[in-house]
């Protein structure tokens, strides 16, 4: 029988921090469910110290997850470790991952600490960790980065204490797939005790290579475990990517010879799901998981397929969930019909009222639009209506009119703090004078770094999908709203993301 690649899908973690890609706790719980469905066998579920709401994340997710491993990142400190363990209570299979930095660099600028202490309080904190659970994985941070023989060094005292898997960071996406090959092979042949862990990859995408990285961390260096995320978010240029890993694997089998546990039918709907809660709109050209992945524009290619599939397609589009593309329901659908769906499209809602509070949505949407697609499922369950997350701002009405010649004029309702509030405003176009609407209620004073439209199924026909990022203090936040109305979209994008912009203040409040 083959090896097992372990996949540690982190982007509820690593992919969390992504500027403006923070997520409510019922956000991650979704996406969690959805990883679970996929079969991933590690998820991190956030760092449970960092916060008081990302330690009920952690929390809500160790509660509900029965078959993947749950874990939760702390830095190497009792009181991070032991913060991790207690959010981690009631799950089926729990993991603490503790990392310290390892580079010079890092120990020195950030640290202040001398090679000899950071040696010292990674023995500790691991063994700290192994007296809480029995799977610890441990991380040097800015590993590809650091002196091999103190690497070694750390490394051989941490498996020593008895983590299970060692994990290497290649925290600034610098590496080459030769070189960080060669880098976790030499690692694992110098030190003497390295068949009792489990080695694993970390790569960041700073210059483009963070699949080819890890693949090579796997093929030439051993490693058995990826770390990565769905449509590789994450810092800066992101992580590894889940989806390229997985297929790159599955399709290279004979290359590779590893066996993988995900149900790769189910990436389509996670690729979505992520985008939609984020805002990070997925390349038409990403692999796998881009519009543009299985199609084919030119005659030579469509020919070619018509005749042979194989001539140009290597993987099969419906292994990665592209069948589940179709018109699934229309108007005359009924709430079985509907609720099937759901399931099939791994949303679990709480309650039969949650059913039938997304099932009238439905309904209303069917009546504007024939054709309803998955996406738009996923974009409706992700609606306050459904979801019960108090908002402080929501929805209401809109009203706008433009004319060639005229300047647009937008009239707004939205309730903030339960209260209907009606604004109006005119602005450059519609969707300027509808923004200014509820800006010049609220007063913000926000910047709008990014403002994108997303036909969510392709045609004039389809529901719009608004993107804006807004900037605030240092902080950034992304807020996502959608309708066949594309100046509706915007609005509701608007105070999404002003939402967040909140939850985020009263999360650093939190943290003093
Ligand atoms: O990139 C990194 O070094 C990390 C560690 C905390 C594992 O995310
Ligand atoms: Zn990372």
């Amino acid at each position: 029988m083959a090896d097992k690649l372990i996949i540690f899908d982190t982007t509820l973690r690593d992919g969390e921090q992504s500027p403006g890609a923070s997520m409510t706790k019922d956000e991650k719980l979704r996406i969690a469910r959805q990883l679970e469905r996929l079969k991933v066998d590690v998820i991190e579920a956030g760092f449970a110290a960092s916060s008081n709401g990302d330690f009920e994340a952690v929390q809500l997710i160790a509660r509900a997850i029965r078959d993947s491993t749950i874990c939760s990142l702390s830095r190497a400190n009792d009181r991070d470790i032991s913060r991790a363990a207690e959010a981690l209570q009631g799950a089926a299979h729990s993991r603490i991952h503790t990392f310290i930095a390892t580079s010079a660099l890092h120990m020195e600028k950030k640290l202040r600490m001398t090679p000899e202490q950071v040696l010292e309080q990674a023995r500790l904190s691991v063994r700290f960790a192994r007296n809480l659970v029995a799977d610890v994985e441990f991380s040097p941070e800015d590993g590809y980065r650091s002196d091999m023989d103190f690497l070694c060094k750390v490394l051989e005292a941490t498996i020593a204490e008895g983590a299970t898997t060692i994990n290497v960071p290649d925290t600034v996406g610098y590496a080459v797939p030769e070189l960080y090959g060669t880098f976790i092979k030499t690692l694992r042949e110098r030190i003497p005790n390295s068949d009792k862990a489990v080695w694993s990859v970390h790569c960041h995408n700073d210059l483009g290579m963070a699949v080819a990285n890890s693949l090579a961390g796997v093929k030439m260096g051993g490693a058995r475990q990826v770390e990565c995320t769905i449509n590789g978010l994450g810092e800066r240029a992101g992580n590894c990517s889940l989806e390229e890993i997985v297929m790159a694997v599955k399709t290279r089998q004979d290359y590779f010879g590893l066996d993988i546990g995900i149900d790769t039918r189910h990436i389509l709907a996670a690729s979505r799901m992520v985008s939609q809660t984020t805002g990070f709109v997925v390349q038409p050209n990403k692999a796998v998981v881009g519009a543009n992945a299985f199609a084919h524009a030119s005659g030579i290619h469509q020919d070619g397929v018509l005749k042979a599939r194989d001539t140009y397609e290597i993987m099969r589009a419906e292994d990665v969930g592209w069948s589940a593309n179709k018109i699934v329901l229309g108007k005359l659908s009924g709430r079985n019909a509907f609720k099937q769906r759901l399931q099939e499209l791994g949303v679990a809602l709480e309650s039969e009222a949650d059913i039938n509070t997304a099932f009238a949505r439905f309904k209303e949407l069917a009546d504007r639009k024939s054709e309803i697609f998955d996406e738009d499922i996923l974009a409706l369950v992700n609606d306050e209506s459904v979801t019960h997350e108090k908002e402080q701002f929501s929805f209401v009405s809109l009203s706008q009119h433009s004319e060639t010649g005229e300047r647009p004029h937008a009239a707004i309702v939205f309730t903030a703090l339960g209260k209907e509030v009606r604004s109006e405003s005119d602005g450059n176009g519609p969707v300027d004078a509808s923004l200014k609407a509820i800006e010049s209620h609220v007063k913000s004073g926000a910047e709008m770094v990014l403002y994108s439209v997303n036909a969510i199924s392709g045609s004039t026909e389809s529901q719009g999908e608004v993107t804006v990022r807004l900037q605030n203090s240092g902080r950034v936040v992304n807020g996502v709203g959608a309708d066949p109305d594309i100046v509706v979209a915007s609005a509701k994008a608007y105070l999404s993301a002003l939402n967040k912009l909140q939850s985020k203040a009263d999360r650093v409040a939190a943290q003093g």
